[in-house]
């Protein structure tokens, strides 16, 4: 079965355009608790939120308060950084996705290098995976970036597909094998392969051929349409799009 997580990061964008210096202020909407709460009831798997160093959406309480308070998982995303591990490993996720991570980008631009920062990622999946947390890569469909994520020690790869989603045509169909060879080889290594960024109602079809996938990870498509239907509705919108990926 395919599961779907919902990434509730952009709710936060919206609170913070209008509340970034008022954060106690009763006034202070949209509830990232609420929107969490919404997609679970619509039938979202899990719960994604990207704890970023600059803060610029996500904060350290709503960590806390989602961790304590949703019923499915808590995905939570993070950089590389003590900071954020301290944070990670006390608030105990059911997972954490490593993405990398820069202040200039408007969000998370290309997977990560997990040959590149090999010894310090080895370090952070230990402590992460020895307290309880699976962790999972945000990788580029490639194929020794598959094979520095299995040997890194996490469970989980997660396919970056924002370059899948912003190409057509024979661009497009040239990435899906990219993709398809990841998960593939991801598989054979016992990896389990998820997939996330840029993904729409409109692009999954293309998508739902990569074999192995267990759980997509969306959220600006999902929060976009729940400007206009609401986001119970976006949540179940998508997860119908999402049925007729063959189960494994
Ligand atoms: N997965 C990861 C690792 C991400 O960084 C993001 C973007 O925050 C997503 C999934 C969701 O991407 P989108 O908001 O484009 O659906």
């Amino acid at each position: 079965m395919l599961n779907l997580g919902v990434n509730i990061d952009h709710v936060t964008t919206l609170r913070q355009a209008r509340y970034r210096t008022m954060p106690d202020s009763p006034n202070a909407e949209p509830s990232a608790l609420q929107a969490a709460l919404e997609a679970e009831a619509a039938g979202a798997h899990s719960i994604t939120i990207h704890l970023r160093a600059d803060r610029r959406h996500i904060q350290d309480a709503d960590v806390y308060l989602l961790r304590n308070s949703i019923g499915t998982k808590l995905n939570l995303e993070m950089g590389n950084t003590e900071e954020i591990l301290a944070i990670a490993l006390e608030v105990k996720p059911h997972f954490v996705c490593m993405v990398p991570e820069s202040r200039e980008e408007v969000t998370t631009e290309g997977g990560l290098d997990v040959r590149g920062h090999f010894d310090a990622l080895k370090v952070t999946v230990g402590k992460l995976e020895a307290n309880g947390t699976r962790v999972s890569m945000f990788i580029d469909p490639d194929l020794d970036q598959v094979r520095a994520s299995a040997e890194v020690g996490a469970s989980m790869i997660e396919l970056h597909t924002g370059t899948f989603a912003n190409h057509f045509g024979a661009e497009r169909a040239a990435e899906v094998a990219r993709l398809k060879a990841a998960a593939e080889l991801g598989h054979s290594l016992g990896l389990q392969i998820n997939a996330g960024h840029g993904l729409t109602t409109g692009n999954l079809p293309d998508l739902l051929g990569i074999p192995h996938l267990a759980e997509l990870n969306i959220g600006h498509h999902i929060v976009s349409r729940a400007v206009f239907i609401g986001l119970r509705a976006a949540v179940q919108e998508m997860l119908a799009a999402m049925t007729g990926y063959p189960s494994a």
